[in-house]
């Protein structure tokens, strides 16, 4: 199993250059399932997750065409559609689900793997489950597998999610397109990445309206259009650098990204020190020697903090100047970078949902073991201003979800070292 070496304290300076978006590829990849011509993807990032959707799309029968120079697929469908997304792909990547809408509402059936739980929480799919029965899909759930189909259409209807969610959103929009007559959806996740999803799906000939802050309407087509799509860049990765710089007194200048998508998190940190300057496409981002501590950050919901960013801000609280406390609102067990922090020294109590954070921590190198894709990024984020050596062990978790990780941290002045 691959892990990295970081020699710190580093001070991360130059130029990094954002991915594309690996949630709002996935959930466009799977929406791919609806076409019958073909459909370009451009902009992909090279992570581990979009190699498992592909897979799993292929499994499904569509064929794959990788363009791996400018990170470009074209989907086209094969004869030999398969109605079966097996527990072996949809295990390792949540976002497998997702084929779910996008089957029973293209070839009127699906037998697909409940994606189970993870460390993070239990991430049930009740919402997904729900509302496509609302739009007329019948389903049993037998030995782990969700065996669904409809009687000929499905029928848009009007439904409200009883609690935001971002995969049941994109699931339903997904089913919606091609249901007959009008589905009105309320209470929706408008994080930006269902904002790419829909404008895909918009500019193949989908008929969708967002109306209001949470409500979108969708009435269904036949079919939709061959199309060339970039998806967008990736928020979490771009917050992520944005952290490296506030932590390491750093200076970066990170292009590929909109700021305006992520105003929630510039504004904080700002709040606790770091200079920047936006522009269209770039962010300028100076950390500063002195962090700021904040008193109560919560995480939420789209246009709010995100849990995506917890556990990173979390290091840089580690070494602001007093006492911080972050709520985490969205998953039940998402603390879990939190035992190895305190390995480099920091001082982190959680109660319940709560982590209270005592500033001023200096970080000392250690070895490390990484437990989900977003607490390891932060552990790397530790290691990069920690004393001496640290060694993260189990980064196929990071390699899930953040392309080139160490190759971009080497070129902006990181001592990392990736250890097959
Ligand atoms: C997506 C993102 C993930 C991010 C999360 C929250 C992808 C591939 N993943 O995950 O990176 O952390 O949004 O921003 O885009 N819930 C239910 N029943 C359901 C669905 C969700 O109870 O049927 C609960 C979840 O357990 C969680 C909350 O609702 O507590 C929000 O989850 P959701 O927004 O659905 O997250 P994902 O789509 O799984």
């Amino acid at each position: 199993m691959d892990k990295f070496l970081i020699n710190g304290p580093c001070k991360v300076k130059g130029q990094v250059v954002i991915s594309g978006s690996k949630n709002a590829s996935l959930a466009i990849l799977a929406a791919t399932l609806l076409f019958d011509k073909p459909v370009e993807i451009k902009n992909l990032p090279a992570v581990r997750d979009i190699d498992t959707m592909l897979k799993l799309l292929k499994s499904l029968g569509l064929k794959i065409a990788i363009n791996k120079n400018n990170k470009s697929v074209l989907i086209s469908r094969s004869k030999n559609i398969n109605n079966l997304a097996s527990y072996s792909l949809v295990k390792t990547m949540r976002a497998g689900i997702l084929v779910l809408g996008a089957l029973v509402a293209k070839n009127g059936k699906a037998i697909t793997s409940l994606p189970g739980g993870c460390l993070i929480g239990a991430r049930p799919v009740n919402f997904h489950l729900n509302s496509l029965k609302k739009l007329g899909m019948k389903y049993f759930i037998k030995k782990g597998y969700i065996y669904a189909k409809i009687k000929n259409n499905l029928v848009g209807s009007e439904i409200k999610f009883p609690k935001i969610s971002v995969g049941a959103t994109e699931n339903t929009i997904i089913a919606s397109c091609l249901a007959k007559g009008r589905t009105i959806l309320k209470n929706c996740a408008i994080e930006p990445e269902i904002k790419d999803l829909t404008n895909f799906l918009k500019k193949a000939g989908a008929r969708i309206k967002w109306v209001g802050k949470r409500t979108v309407v969708i009435d269904g087509v036949k079919s939709l259009n061959s199309i060339s799509y970039s998806v967008m860049g990736d928020r979490i990765e771009c917050g992520t650098f944005c952290v490296a710089a506030a932590l390491s007194e750093g200076n970066l200048k990170i292009k590929g990204f909109d700021p305006r998508l992520i105003n929630t998190e510039l504004n904080l940190l700002k709040q606790l020190g770091a200079k920047i300057k936006k522009t269209n496409n770039e962010i300028l981002i100076k950390g500063s020697k002195i962090i700021k501590n904040v008193k109560h950050l919560v995480t939420k919901e789209y246009p709010n903090f995100p849990t995506d960013l917890q556990a990173q801000l979390m290091v840089l609280l580690c070494k602001a100047e007093g006492r911080s406390i972050i709520t985490e609102n969205i998953f039940e067990n998402r603390f879990m970078h939190v035992a190895e922090l305190r390995r480099l020294g920091a001082k982190i109590l959680i109660k319940n949902n709560k982590a209270i954070i005592e500033g001023n921590t200096k970080f000392e190198g250690a070895e490390l073991m990484s437990s989900d894709l977003r607490a390891s990024v932060a552990l790397v984020l530790a290691a990069i201003v920690a004393k001496g050596r640290s060694i993260i062990n189990r980064i196929y978790h990071l390699d899930r979800g953040y392309e080139q990780l160490e190759n971009k941290l080497k070129k902006i002045g990181v001592n990392i070292k990736r250890i097959s």
